[in-house]
């Protein structure tokens, strides 16, 4: 069922006992909560289930990072971004779409992580109130986006409170590399933007996702594995029955869709995907929050042909939002402002990327803190103003009735 991940473990360590930084390494910002952040990853087969957009009988293999607050205030230390290999893919794809980055651009890119990697114990010094538990969210990616280019605001939510865990879509992104350093690659075939069945595939991708956190949920509730990715985590593991999800695009459909499906997931929010999933057909009253990009109207129908965001609307029942972020594009709600900013690198044509002007720092800070005080409401029951109506603070985000 799960591989611990030897080859990704000593890369990470390599990296580790090199620290402060090696002059060819670029860091990231360090993530600006209140707790610094630790990062486990792994893989984990489930032989119940097989890859659809995958060779007949391919099982379903996932690869997931474990984002965690930690509390001892060490030095950071560098963590790669992405694995050398994955990044030259990346080097390579997205110098082909106008990026300046040759060979060597993204492996040069680090996080800021914790140098000891130990969660705090769940007393709370601070406020000496009951035992602090850290709740548990699921990311997932857009379509044809590696999870790993979401690495920072994972990092930066976890800063806040919580062990963020990001999940990877085989087949649907554009690279998975596997433990034993294989990759799976998107099937180009079936996400042609001409496939006439593109809205099918869609469907289909949603619907394993969401089989797929339901899967991860099961894994991580398996308190042994859940202790060998979070160093001295509490003997009761991960809270899974109480979790939240967040997704971008393809991510944040599902996100929406598994709100019907999962009881685990006590409610969602999507950062500018349609709800090209299975409808909540007799509504959902778990909050939903909805962030999108400039225009990105729930009557927008150039930015969201089948009008998913109309439709989607009364099928939420309880508390929900609508926010829009004034000079962002679909592409905002990714790592790539922040990562092209802290790289010194400008995509020749943005229109490409899907990226407005904001700046990285900026983008990211929006993000999340409206991530984070969604999941402060819905795990932790805590209100924000943040939540009630437009802020001083961030004159760029508008709300929608
Ligand atoms: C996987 O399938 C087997 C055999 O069909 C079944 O017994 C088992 O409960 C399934 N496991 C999960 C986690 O669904
Ligand atoms: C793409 O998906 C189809 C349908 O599931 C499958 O038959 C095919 O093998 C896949 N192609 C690749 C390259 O994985
Ligand atoms: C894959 O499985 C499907 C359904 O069982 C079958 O129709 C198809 O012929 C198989 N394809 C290959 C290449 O084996
Ligand atoms: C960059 O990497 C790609 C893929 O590994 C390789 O095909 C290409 O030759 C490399 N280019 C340079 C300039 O090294
Ligand atoms: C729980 O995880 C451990 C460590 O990965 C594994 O050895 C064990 O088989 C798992 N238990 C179950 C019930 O899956
Ligand atoms: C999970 O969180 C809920 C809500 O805070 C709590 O009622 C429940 O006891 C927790 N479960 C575990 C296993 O900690
Ligand atoms: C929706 O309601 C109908 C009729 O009450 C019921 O048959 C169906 O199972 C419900 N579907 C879901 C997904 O809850
Ligand atoms: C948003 O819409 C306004 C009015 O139609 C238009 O002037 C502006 O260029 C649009 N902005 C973006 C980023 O699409
Ligand atoms: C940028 O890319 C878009 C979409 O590919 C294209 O329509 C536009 O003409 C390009 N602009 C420039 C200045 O190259």
């Amino acid at each position: 069922m799960l591989f611990s991940n030897p080859l990704l473990a000593c890369a990470f360590l390599t990296i580790c006992s090199a620290s402060p930084t090696a002059p060819s390494q670029i860091q990231l910002p360090k993530p600006v909560g209140k707790y610094e952040v630790g990062l486990s990853i792994t893989e984990l087969i489930d032989h119940n289930r097989t890859q659809p957009f995958a060779p007949n009988g391919t099982l379903v293999k996932l690869m997931i990072s474990v984002f965690y607050p930690v509390t001892h205030k060490h030095h950071s230390i560098s963590g790669a971004y992405m694995t050398t290999e994955t990044a030259l893919i990346e080097d390579n794809t997205l110098s082909s779409q106008g990026l300046a980055a040759p060979n060597g651009t993204f492996g040069k890119l680090t996080l800021q992580l914790a140098s000891d990697q130990s969660i705090q114990s769940r007393k709370d010094k601070s406020t000496c109130e009951n035992p602090v538990e850290y709740p548990l969210v699921l990311f997932m990616p857009g379509e044809g986006t590696t999870r790993l280019f979401y690495n920072q605001i994972a990092s930066t939510v976890a800063s806040r409170g919580y062990i963020v865990v990001t999940i990877d879509a085989p087949y649907d992104v554009d690279v998975v590399q596997y433990t034993d350093g294989s990759f799976a690659y998107i099937n180009q075939t079936l996400w042609a933007n001409d496939n006439p069945e593109l809205a099918n595939v869609a469907l289909v991708a949603i619907q394993t996702r969401m089989d797929d956190v339901s899967f991860v949920l099961d894994s991580l509730s398996n308190t042994t594995l859940a202790q060998s990715l979070i160093p001295n985590l509490p003997a009761s593991g991960l809270n899974t029955t109480h979790t939240a999800m967040f997704g971008h695009s393809l991510g944040g459909a599902t996100a929406y869709s598994i709100l019907d499906a999962e009881d685990r997931i006590l409610g969602g929010l999507t950062m500018d995907g349609d709800l090209n999933g299975p409808p909540l057909l007799n509504g959902s009253s778990k909050p939903f929050m909805f962030i999108g990009s400039t225009n990105h109207t729930r009557e927008n129908a150039d930015d969201d042909p089948g009008s998913t965001w109309l439709s989607g609307w009364p099928k939420l029942l309880g508390w929900k939002k609508y926010v829009m972020v004034a000079n962002t594009m679909h592409y905002d709600f990714s790592d790539y402002p922040i990562v092209f900013e802290t790289l010194g690198i400008t995509p020749t044509n943005g229109t490409n990327f899907l990226l407005g002007d904001l700046k990285g720092k900026r983008a990211l800070e929006i993000v999340t803190s409206y991530v984070g005080v969604f999941l402060d409401f819905v795990l932790l029951g805590k209100e924000s103003r943040l939540l009630d109506g437009p802020v001083k603070q961030f004159p760029e985000v508008t709300f929608e009735n």
